[in-house]
């Protein structure tokens, strides 16, 4: 089932409206939020449980039950917090931007109600440094929020006082990651902790921190309106919910759009984007949730249902939901060293099979990209990747060498070619034969 536009939670996703607080008003947001925190912080975390709503940073952690992690009775020295993940860095990635330029009461509105429920004494918004107008846009709402008396001393008229910070980020990619964007609201060198401890335990300032993705936090004032049966009536089991999807790349028309969870990959890509560029045909691969997940091939995204279980079935992830589409013109080796360069680039350097491997993965990738290597290095650089995962402190690790799994999972013989194109001739291996 695709959405209805009476549906849709993020009503000014475009901008075709101003983002101001009477406009948003005018939208529905700030409607008697008051009454939303009256209904009390256990019933908020109970609602948010029942409709499904899983994080929307990539990991998909179930938001409501993480909300419950934190102490209902915080020491006065140890007050709870909420972290709004607002570092969008993962290339492909770009919803929250158009949340915070657009809508960014529905994130100002979703920070209280969700601070209320977890009892936090304020929220943190980490937003990332490259998006500078973004972060004019989102302090000015926040003080139009304090302004009208929805946030600050007494919010909305119910008691409870709730601050709210825009931190900007300087353009590190790994600040994105929990703990360092902890480190770095510290201001410390934004390097990953080891987890657990979760943050729910000890997180900014060593104090109880919830860190929640800018859509997760938006959308829940919706869901409290609306009801989580509502909410929960769109997608799959397990898989609960509206989304929203990123397309970029190879379509007629990339977009950002607000969708139904698992609907169908053909389906998405036909309503919104008009088509694959050149005919569906002419699709090679798709990465489906932002650069760290495994690449699909076109056979296997058509019919896949877009969502946490459908992409996991064909060997990929939901993520971010940030969709890049590859046609036959790319140069699918040259697309995933550049990833490989990225990551490389953007490693911390803490842990050494991250520091070390990733520079590493991505020196072999330059000589698979022109032809310069040995076909053996091919496993070789398999097992590094094997070397990689899992064994980092932090997901980057993981995130480096999964596109590179997906690369030589299903273009093996587009590598060997390169290299045996390269090297004058020669014999073929048996799969590159069999392709
Ligand atoms: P994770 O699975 O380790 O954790 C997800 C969340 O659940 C975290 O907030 C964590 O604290 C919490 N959690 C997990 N287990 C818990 C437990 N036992 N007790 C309490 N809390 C628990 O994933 P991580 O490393 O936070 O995120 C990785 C994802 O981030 C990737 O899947 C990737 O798609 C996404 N990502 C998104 C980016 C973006 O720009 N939005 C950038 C880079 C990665
Ligand atoms: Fe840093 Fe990479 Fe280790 Fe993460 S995996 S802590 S980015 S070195």
């Amino acid at each position: 089932m695709s959405l209805a536009d009476k549906d849709r939670i993020f009503t000014n996703l475009y901008g075709f409206q101003p983002w101001s607080v009477d406009a948003a008003i005018a939208r529905g947001a700030w409607d008697n939020t008051k009454a939303l925190l009256e209904i009390g912080a256990d019933t908020i975390i109970d609602r948010v449980k029942a409709s499904g709503l899983r994080g929307r940073g990539g990991a998909g952690f179930p938001t409501g039950m993480k909300w419950s992690f934190m102490p209902k009775e915080p020491r006065p020295d140890r007050p709870n917090f909420l972290v709004i993940n607002a570092d969008e860095s993962e290339p492909g990635s770009c919803k929250d931007r158009e949340i915070i330029r657009h809508d960014p009461h529905l994130l100002i509105e979703g920070a209280l109600v969700a601070g209320f429920a977890m009892r936090a004494r304020a929220a943190y918004i980490y937003i990332r440094g490259e998006y500078i107008r973004e972060a004019e846009t989102l302090f000015a709402a926040v003080a139009e929020a304090y302004d009208r008396g929805f946030i600050g001393k007494n919010a909305c008229g119910s008691g409870y006082d709730f601050d709210v910070f825009v931190h900007r980020g300087a353009g590190a990619y790994i600040c994105g990651e929990e703990t360092a964007m902890l480190e770095s609201l510290e201001g410390k060198k934004g390097q990953p902790r080891l987890k657990p401890p979760f943050p729910a335990g000890a997180g900014l300032y060593g104090c109880p921190t919830t860190v929640n993705n800018v859509e997760s936090i938006a959308v829940a004032p919706t869901i409290l309106r609306r009801g989580p049966e509502w909410f929960a009536s769109f997608g799959a089991e397990n898989n609960k919910g509206t989304k929203l999807f990123q397309i970029s790349g190879h379509v007629e028309r990339p977009c950002v759009v607000e969708e139904a969870m698992s609907i169908p990959f053909r389906e998405l890509i036909e309503k919104h984007c008009g088509g694959i560029r050149g005919g569906w045909n002419n699709l090679l691969a798709v990465i489906p949730g932002g650069s760290s997940v495994p690449l699909v091939p076109a056979a296997q995204i058509i019919d896949c249902a877009m969502d946490f279980d459908g992409l996991k079935a064909v060997g990929s992830g939901l993520g971010t939901a940030a969709i890049i589409v590859m046609d036959k013109s790319t140069d699918i080796v040259r697309a995933i060293s550049r990833l490989s360069y990225f990551y490389k680039h953007e490693s911390c350097g803490q842990c050494t099979p991250c520091r070390e491997g990733t520079g590493w993965m991505w020196r072999v990738m330059e000589r698979m990209r022109t032809g310069d290597a040995d076909i053996s290095e091919i496993d070789t650089l398999y097992q590094v990747t094997k070397q990689v995962e899992g064994h980092t402190i932090c997901a980057l690790g993981d995130a480096a060498a999964w596109p590179i799994q997906g690369l030589i999972k299903h273009f093996r013989p587009e590598m060997e070619r390169r290299i045996v194109e390269r090297q004058g001739g020669g014999d073929l291996s048996p799969m590159q034969e069999a392709a």
